[in-house]
This record gives C-alpha cells, sequence and structure tokens, in this order.
C-alpha cells in the first residue's frame, strides 16, 4: 500500500445549469447535486486507488441556497482520510451567476466510498497525507466522523 498527498486525489468538476437540471421555478433540483456531488467524489477515490469504488454512505447535506438556472456549478473534492477498505471523501460546491457577479458556497459534502474489485470484494485502499493546515483538519476531523458514522450503524 502506498501513502499519497492528499493533493493527488483532487478533483475539480464544472457544470452548466441547464433546464433538463430544474424543477418548475428554475432552481437546480437537489437529486441532480447529489448526482453530480457522487460522481466528482467518485473520481477522487478512482485517483487513489485506480479502482472503481462505491459510495458506501452520504453524510447529511444542507441546501443552503437555491442554485438557478444559467448558474455555473463548481465542485471540488478530495480524499480527507483512508482507513482499511473504506474513505471518507469531503465534496465542496459554489454556485456561480455570472449574471449577478456573484460566487457563493452553496454545500458541502462527506461521502464514504470503498475500493472494491470486479467481483464486489472490498480492497485494501492507498492513504492520504496531508500537507496543509486545512488538509490536517479535514484529516484529523475524518477520523470522528467516522467514529460517530460507525456508532450510528451500531444502534
Ligand atoms: C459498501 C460495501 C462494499 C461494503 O461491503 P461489506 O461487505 O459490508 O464490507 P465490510 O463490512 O467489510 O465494510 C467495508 C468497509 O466499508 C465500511 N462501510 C460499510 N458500510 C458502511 C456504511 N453504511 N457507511 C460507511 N462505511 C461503511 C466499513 O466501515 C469498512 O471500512 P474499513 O474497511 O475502512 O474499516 C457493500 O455494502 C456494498 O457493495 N454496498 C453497495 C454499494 C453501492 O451499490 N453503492 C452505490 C449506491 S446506490
Amino acid at each position: 500500500m502506498e501513502n499519497r498527498p492528499v493533493r493527488s486525489t483532487l478533483v475539480q468538476m464544472t457544470e452548466l445549469v441547464l433546464p433538463q437540471h430544474t424543477n418548475q421555478l428554475g432552481s437546480l433540483l437537489g437529486g441532480q447535486l447529489m448526482h453530480w456531488i457522487d460522481i466528482c467524489a467518485a473520481i477522487s477515490g478512482y485517483k487513489l486507488n485506480g479502482k472503481v469504488c462505491v459510495t458506501a454512505s452520504v453524510d447529511k447535506i444542507d441546501f443552503l441556497s437555491p442554485i438557478r438556472i444559467g448558474d455555473v456549478v463548481s465542485l471540488v473534492s478530495s480524499v480527507n482520510r483512508a482507513f482499511s477498505t473504506s474513505m471518507e471523501v469531503g465534496v465542496k460546491v459554489f454556485a456561480e451567476s455570472f449574471k449577478e457577479g456573484i460566487k457563493t458556497h452553496s454545500n458541502s459534502a462527506y461521502l464514504t466510498f470503498v475500493s472494491i474489485t470486479e467481483s464486489g470484494i472490498p480492497v485494501e485502499s492507498n492513504k492520504v497525507f496531508p500537507e496543509t493546515g486545512e488538509e490536517e483538519r479535514r484529516f484529523q476531523e475524518a477520523f470522528q466522523r467516522r467514529e460517530n458514522r460507525i456508532r450510528k450503524r451500531c444502534k
């Protein structure tokens, strides 16, 4: 197993909000945003291990403000910490309206992925190490979040 820098798992994805992504009022559908979050995070997981990874869980996602048709949505993800076969990926979402010249941080999400073999068996994950203060904070907090998830699953 290798120990790789968090930055090697960085993924940046950009989407334009079109009519097929919105509800009747022209606001981005929550399910569409969750799909983009899932894809962006899965690519971070794929970069770490070079193997297919599946979503094991998604932590609570809050929709803080509506994202409108015509807005540009930017997603940034990286692996916060890898454990045995699972890893936590963090995704930050920004919405930008060029018409109004505003860019807002609209969502953050934490997802757990597990790298698997072609027959679906979990495999040992490569690990990541933080290099910046921010990455170190996320690395430490990811451990606590994992403990909380395990506690909830055991209830
Ligand atoms: C995720 C999955 C591979 C786990 O397989 P499993 O046989 O239960 O394996 P284990 O119990 O050994 O768990 C493997 C790892 O997943 C983690 N895990 C399992 N269920 C989890 C959950 N609900 N939330 C977070 N982590 C979970 C375990 O903590 C373990 O992590 P670790 O090895 O780092 O300690 C399996 O449940 C699966 O294939 N689920 C369907 C995934 C899928 O289809 N995703 C698409 C979403 S629709």
